[in-house]
């Protein structure tokens, strides 16, 4: 078996919420085509939605009209999804709109304080039980800041933008590590008043409504990472994923894949409203361990855990550290990569921050705890093609909160 073909991948999940979100801040009807087709966006879509905002369906696209945002009458439920929580939190602050967020049972294990905290700062009065959701937001007067933020968070940093477009005074927020910046790119093409120095971005509030857009979201680099890792690791392999996001500040797997000796070329770039793309090239070769360090995790956060299969097929070792945000995510991914890779035949030790695993293993299938996270069903999925025996998942099914169509897309490039 070897991985082949041309896949044209659905929109970036991380630039589909916030194309909604900023949609809605609009004066007149945007169009978005290529909308990420995972349920995290639909969820995000009910939410606006439920705040009185009007989409309508035209073929491969979504027109949206802006508005003002009103209070929803029941409660916004943000089902698995931290990205629309914590950025509608600081929408909809900025917005004076308030609300009450819900969210699943992951979800609502999911720390919220890192927004409470700034959002609290900024003025507005947020009620939770132990800074976890249900929280109810209310907000009369809202103040600029500037916030050094504690962790190097896209949905913290965005949060505090989007709530800084209705802020009476600029609002500045400084990075430690350097973020995802789709947000501060958006917003810059659509007509806010915001720039950045190095770790530095200040946003200005906003005076009139953002410009109407019409935008095509660049292939989901995250997701297209699960079929790239298939593809470098299993010979005679040679794959082309279409019209990817190579934005630098979310490539860092490719980057990584590279260092690991990976055959990764990237061709036909282009730039559409401050979002690059480009076709990745993957042709199988043997991979190296490398080190990942904190510097680089931001830019590869989401991607950890099929890098961490790659690695247990790697010469070497592969040690990962500085990333103990990803105990965070909609599962604890440290334990459930650990946990299940161990399981499964790998030389892995876990670290509070990160692991290090030995290379390379022949993988035994059996049965793998996905902790309901999309990304584990997908990356042991992966890992499945490469072990000796069935991976069974104990949920397939939550593979449709970023990629509905994964299972049926890797029988296609089978
Ligand atoms: C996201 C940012 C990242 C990432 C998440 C999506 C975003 O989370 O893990 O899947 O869209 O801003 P953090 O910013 O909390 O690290």
């Amino acid at each position: 078996m070897a991985i082949c073909g041309k896949l044209k991948f659905p929109g970036d999940k991380s630039i589909s919420h916030r194309a909604l979100m900023l949609a809605a801040l609009a004066d007149g009807t945007s169009e978005i085509t290529n909308l990420s087709t995972g349920v995290d966006v639909e969820t995000t879509k009910k939410c606006l939605e439920n705040c009185g905002i009007t989409f309508i369906n035209v073929g491969t696209s979504v027109k949206i009209e802006g508005g003002s945002l009103q209070s929803p009458v029941d409660e916004l439920d943000c089902g698995n999804s931290g990205t629309t929580a914590r950025l509608l939190m600081g929408l909809l602050a900025g917005q004076k709109t308030a609300a009450k967020f819900i969210g699943d049972g992951s979800l609502s294990e999911r720390p919220m304080k890192r927004v409470i905290d700034p959002l609290e700062k900024m003025g507005a009065t947020i009620n939770s039980i132990e800074n976890h959701l249900p929280l109810s937001l209310s907000i009369e007067n809202l103040t600029g800041i500037r916030y050094e933020l504690p962790v190097a968070s896209a949905q913290v940093k965005s949060a505090i933008l989007l709530a800084g477009l209705g802020a009476d005074t600029p609002t500045t927020v400084i990075e430690p590590i350097p973020t995802r910046n789709h947000t501060e790119n958006m917003l810059s093409k659509l007509g806010a008043e915001i720039n950045t120095h190095e770790n530095t971005i200040t946003v200005y509030p906003l005076i009139n409504r953002l410009n109407p857009f019409k935008t095509t979201i660049p292939g989901d680099p995250s997701t297209a990472a699960f079929f790239a890792a298939a593809a470098a690791m299993i010979s005679q392999s040679d794959l082309m994923l279409e019209g990817i996001s190579t934005n630098p500040t979310r490539s860092g797997f490719y980057t990584a894949l590279k260092q690991m000796g990976g055959n990764v070329e990237i061709l036909n770039q282009l730039s559409e409203q401050g979002e690059s793309r480009g076709d990745i090239c993957i042709v199988s070769n043997p991979l190296n361990g490398i080190n990942i360090a904190k510097d680089m995790v931001p830019g590869l956060i989401d991607e950890l855990p099929i890098l961490a299969i790659l690695a247990s097929q790697a010469e070497g070792v592969t040690e990962v550290t500085g990333a103990k945000e990803l105990r965070f995510k909609e599962c604890d991914r440290i334990h459930a990569i650990c946990m299940n890779l161990g399981k499964m035949g790998a030389n892995i030790t876990e670290l509070e921050d990160g692991f290090v695993i030995e290379g390379p293993t022949k993988l035994r299938g059996g049965y793998v705890r996905t902790f309901n996270d999309h990304r584990i069903a997908m990356a042991f999925t992966i890992a499945g093609l490469v072990a000796d025996g069935d991976v069974t998942l104990d949920n397939q099914h939550c593979v449709d909160i970023s990629f509905p169509q994964f299972y049926e897309w890797l029988k296609i490039v089978r």
